[in-house]
C-alpha cells in the first residue's frame, strides 16, 4: 500500500505518518515548513520531521501544496492524507488570499490530481468545526459546576453534523476550509471519488507545538511549568472545547481508509467524554505539575465558540471498530512529559484559541 500524508511534519501529518508506516505502507510526504514561518521557531515543524525521517522510511518532498506538481505525486498512491493548511485564524484575517490559495485552492487542485491520475485512492480531508462559524453561539447555555452547558438537553451529547455552515461569522480560515470541505464531499458525491471529511474540534498530542493562538493545550502546560501569568479570552474560563489526541484522529482516518464512505461527512472530536472547560483544565494542569496556574481573564474574541462538543455517533455508526481511547488526564500528562523535555520559552502573552 502507499500514501500521500500533506503536511507531514506537523502534528496530525506526523502521527498519520507513524500510524502508516507501522502498518506497512510505503509512504511519500509533503510538507514546506510553513508552520515555522507563520508562528517563528517555537512553532517549527521541522524538527519533527527530522525525527519522523529517523523512525520511518520516507520519501519527503519539500513542496508547497500550491505548487501544482504536487499533484504527480499521488500517481499510484491508494490513499491520500490532507492536512497541511494555513492554521491560523488571525493570520488568515490579515492574509485571505494567501490563506484561500493553501486551503481551498491547494486541496482543489489536490482532488483534481486524484480524479485523473489515481481514481481509486481513498482521499481524507482535515476540516474544522471553525465551518459551523459562529453558529454554536446561537444556542442557550448555562453554567453549571465550572462550565457552560447547553440548555437543551438533546444537545448535551455533542453538534452533529447537521448544524448548519452558512449565514454565520467564520473569519477567512472558516471559510477556506468550509470551501475545501464542500469541494472534497463534491468530489465524493459528483464524481464517486472516496472522500471523507472529518471536522474536528482541538487536536493535541505530545507533538503540539505551544505557540501564541494555536493549540491552547500544550500553551497552557507551558505557562503552569514557567510560573507565568495566563489570561483566558472571554467566558470567565466556562467555555467549552472538546479534546482529541491526534493518535485517535489517525486510528479514526486509518478506519476509513479500510471502509471508506465516499463523499461523508464526520465531526470527529473528542466528544463529551474529552470535552471540558478551560477552567476544569487548568485544575487538571494544576494537579500534574503541581502549581497554582496564575490566571487573568480579557475580552471574548469575536465568534469564539461558548461550546463545542462533537457529537461522534456517526464516526462511530460508520467505523464500529473507532473509538477514543486516550483521554484528557493522559493527553496533559503526555504534554506535561513532552514539554519536561522540550524546554522552550513562552511567547509573551497567554491566549486560549
Ligand atoms: N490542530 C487543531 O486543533 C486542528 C483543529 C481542527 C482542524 N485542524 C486541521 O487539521 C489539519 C492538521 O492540523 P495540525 O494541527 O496537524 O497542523 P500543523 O500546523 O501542526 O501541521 C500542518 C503542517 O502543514 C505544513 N504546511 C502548511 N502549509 C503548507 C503548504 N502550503 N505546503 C506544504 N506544507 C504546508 C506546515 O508546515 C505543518 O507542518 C489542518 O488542516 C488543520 O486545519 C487542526
Amino acid at each position: 500500500m502507499r500514501a500521500l500524508v500533506t503536511g507531514a511534519a506537523g502534528l496530525v501529518g506526523s502521527s498519520m505518518v507513524r500510524l502508516l508506516s507501522k502498518q506497512g505502507f510505503e509512504l511519500i510526504t509533503v510538507d514546506n515548513y510553513l508552520r515555522g514561518q507563520i508562528f517563528g521557531p517555537e512553532g517549527d515543524t521541522r524538527p519533527t520531521m527530522d525525527a519522523l525521517r529517523k523512525e520511518a522510511r520516507v520519501d519527503h518532498h519539500v513542496m508547497d501544496v500550491r505548487d501544482p506538481k504536487v499533484g504527480e505525486l499521488v500517481e499510484g498512491v491508494d490513499l491520500v492524507v490532507h492536512t497541511a493548511a494555513q492554521p491560523s485564524h488571525p493570520r488568515s484575517i490579515e492574509i485571505p488570499v494567501e490563506d484561500f490559495e493553501i486551503n481551498a485552492r491547494a486541496t482543489l487542485l489536490l482532488l483534481e490530481a486524484v480524479r485523473r491520475r489515481a481514481p481509486q485512492a481513498v482521499f481524507v480531508y482535515c476540516s474544522t468545526n471553525k465551518v459551523y462559524g459562529d453558529v454554536p453561539n446561537s444556542f442557550t447555555y448555562e453554567r453549571v459546576g465550572r462550565r457552560y452547558t447547553p440548555v437543551d438537553p438533546t444537545l448535551r451529547n455533542g453538534f452533529d453534523e447537521g448544524l448548519r455552515i452558512d449565514q454565520c461569522l467564520h473569519t477567512p480560515f472558516g471559510v477556506s476550509k468550509a470551501a475545501a470541505d464542500l469541494y472534497v464531499q463534491e468530489f465524493g458525491r459528483l464524481y464517486g471519488l472516496r472522500t471523507g471529511v472529518f471536522r474536528m474540534g482541538c487536536i493535541t498530542g505530545g507533538a503540539a507545538m505551544a505557540v501564541e493562538q494555536h493549540n491552547w493545550e500544550p500553551y497552557f502546560v507551558r505557562k503552569a511549568l514557567n510560573g507565568e501569568r495566563l489570561t483566558i479570552f472571554g467566558y470567565e474560563g466556562y467555555q467549552v472545547r472538546d479534546v482529541i489526541h491526534a493518535d485517535d484522529l489517525s486510528r479514526l482516518f486509518l478506519e476509513f481508509f479500510r471502509h471508506p464512505h465516499p463523499g461523508e461527512v464526520y465531526n470527529a472530536g473528542g466528544g463529551p467524554t474529552n470535552s471540558t472547560s478551560l477552567l476544569e483544565a487548568i485544575e487538571l494542569i494544576e494537579g500534574i505539575v503541581g502549581r497554582k496556574m496564575l490566571v487573568d481573564h480579557g475580552p471574548a474574541r469575536e465568534g469564539d465558540h461558548m461550546w463545542y462538543v462533537s457529537n461522534l455517533a456517526k464516526a462511530q455508526r460508520h467505523h464500529p471498530g473507532w473509538g477514543i481511547t486516550i483521554g484528557l488526564p493522559e493527553i496533559f500528562r503526555g504534554i506535561y512529559q513532552a514539554q519536561m523535555g522540550r524546554p522552550v520559552a513562552a511567547p509573551p502573552h497567554g491566549s486560549a484559541r
